[in-house]
């Protein structure tokens, strides 16, 4: 449901019945009829309060209150809206709209007293907004920017003043608190995802004629950082349910030349890490997490990036962790991989002009490590909002489509959520005619691209049977309910037709 501030103006023109209170009293009606939710802040009360006792007397301004409270929300204002408000020039007003900033609209009769915000909309515009949607967007990061933007803004400005553009103090602090988030010893970020596999795999020194084994539902850069080192890749099959590596195919496809195995913790689920890690010991196997979707995801409250020797990040936009282009990192708690690691994203250099190994440049800018650093704090909200928008999906669809699995030991973050659906193809049309915006991930298997068929010739029963079946739906920190609701009632209203 859309949720609304309300500024004291628009409180106000309701009791004093001022001049175009029509406005605001309309407003409050679709909040008694449950069709919006209202908020107000505990200071805008206060500053009511004093305004009505002076043009009214005390009973009727408390009757008004009491009643008033009765349908709209008090948001408490948090010590950092306090502060951000010093920089407000009203302090009350920069309190008010930096506690109402995870609200859809902000309503007020003076919105040339605040920021610039889209959000910000007179009683009168808002009446005029059209509530019934008729479209959902697949992603749209615009929403989160409300949050971060102000301190972005400002960290942008440092950069510039400084004019250190390539890995300084953003690169090196975000190094140090991604490394705490993820619980490893080490990060080290690079310029892509891709970098960051490339970068592990040749860390741990994989070179022609290595096997290393991998999931073939995937993106095609876990199979590209491979073959780029001259290695082949072994493409196995995935588990039914969860879409991920299946461990018992990883077993059945060890030989001699096998070095490593690449875990996709796919869509925002970890793979079966304890199973694995048991085989790659018994084999004597390295590791590599490919964690590009899962940042924030749990296997056993353990962190995707510390359950196996390395693992590989990838900070794309529209990653749950993203950045303003591409961007990457690996994470270890092995020292010598990441010493490894360091230098050959810098030309194999430790000391400027001195070069111990051929390397290369895969280092990142530092507007994009202040970017990842904002936004981490943010990391936790955004994925509990992205399991909740997952949660409504599941309970209004799991009667109509296969939902997607969590198995028992994880906490799946939902980079992509994915159902399974007969006639998808057709299915997806139908929803883009009524607005709605869908993807498949991925709708060729590796296996079976042009790229990789000389390479690899097997046949994957699982994984090209759901490539057939597998849809992605709109899913991103605040989608809105009413969103959701509309994607839901239309691929019901789809398949009862088929
Ligand atoms: C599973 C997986 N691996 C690797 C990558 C590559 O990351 P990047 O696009 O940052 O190079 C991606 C990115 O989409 C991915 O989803």
């Amino acid at each position: 449901m859309l949720k609304v501030f309300l500024d004291a103006n628009v409180i106000l023109d309701i009791f004093l019945k001022r001049e175009r209170y029509e406005y605001s009293l309309a407003i409050l009606e679709l909040c008694k009829r449950g069709l919006i939710q209202c908020y107000t802040s505990s200071c805008i009360i206060g500053i009511v309060n004093y305004i009505l006792e002076k043009e009214l007397n005390r009973k009727s301004t408390r009757d008004f209150l009491r009643e008033l409270l009765s349908y709209v929300n008090i948001i408490p204002i948090k010590n950092d809206d306090i502060l951000r408000a010093l920089n407000f020039k009203d302090f009350e007003d920069g309190m008010n709209y930096h506690s109402s900033i995870f609200l859809d609209y902000f309503i007020t009769w003076n919105k040339k007293d605040y920021p610039k915000d889209e959000r910000i909309l007179t009683p009168e515009e808002f009446l005029r907004l059209d509530f019934n949607i008729k479209s959902v967007p697949f992603l749209d990061l615009s929403r989160i920017l409300k949050e971060i933007l102000p301190e972005i803004e400002k960290g942008i400005y440092e950069i510039l003043f400084t004019s250190k553009f390539v890995e300084d103090t953003n690169v090196k602090l975000f190094e140090e608190e991604f490394a705490k988030y993820c619980n490893v010893k080490h990060c080290i970020v690079t310029n892509s995802g891709t970098s960051a596999l490339y970068l592990a795999l040749k860390a741990i020194g994989i070179k022609p004629g290595d096997e290393v084994i991998l999931p073939a539902n995937t993106f095609i850069a876990t199979a590209e950082a491979i073959s780029l080192l001259g290695a082949k890749p072994v493409f196995v099959d995935i588990d039914e349910y969860t879409y991920t590596i299946n461990p018992e195919e990883i077993e059945k496809n060890i030989t001699e030349k096998t070095k490593a195995v690449i875990p996709v913790h796919l869509y925002g689920q970890c793979c079966d890490m304890d199973y694995i890690n048991e085989i790659a010991e018994k084999y004597g196997l390295y590791v590599i997490e490919d964690a590009c979707q899962a940042h924030g995801a749990e296997y056993k409250k353990r962190k995707a990036g510390s359950l196996g020797h390395i693992a590989a990040f990838s900070f794309y936009p529209s990653k749950n962790l993203g950045t303003i282009g591409e961007g990457g990192a690996i994470t270890t708690n092995d020292d010598e991989l990441a010493e490894k690691v360091k230098l050959l994203k810098n030309h194999g250099s430790r000391k400027k002009y001195v070069h111990e190994i051929i390397g290369g440049n895969f280092r990142l800018d530092e507007i994009k490590g202040l970017v990842l650093r904002v936004k981490l704090k943010y990391l936790d909200k955004w994925n509990n909002m992205r399991r909740d928008a997952a949660k409504l999906y599941n309970e209004n669809l799991k009667d109509t489509v296969i939902v997607p699995y969590e198995a028992s030991y994880n906490k799946h973050v939902y980079h992509l959520y994915v159902i399974r659906i007969k006639k998808r193809d057709l299915v997806r049309e139908e929803l883009l005619k009524r607005g709605v915006e869908t993807a498949i991930h991925y709708p060729v298997p590796i296996h079976l691209q042009k790229a990789f068929m000389n390479i690899s010739k097997v046949s994957l029963p699982i994984t090209e049977r759901i490539s057939r079946e597998i849809l992605s739906l709109p899913l991103f920190p605040y989608i809105r309910y009413e969103e959701i609701l509309y994607v839901c009632k239309n691929i019901k209203d789809i398949v009862s037709c088929l």
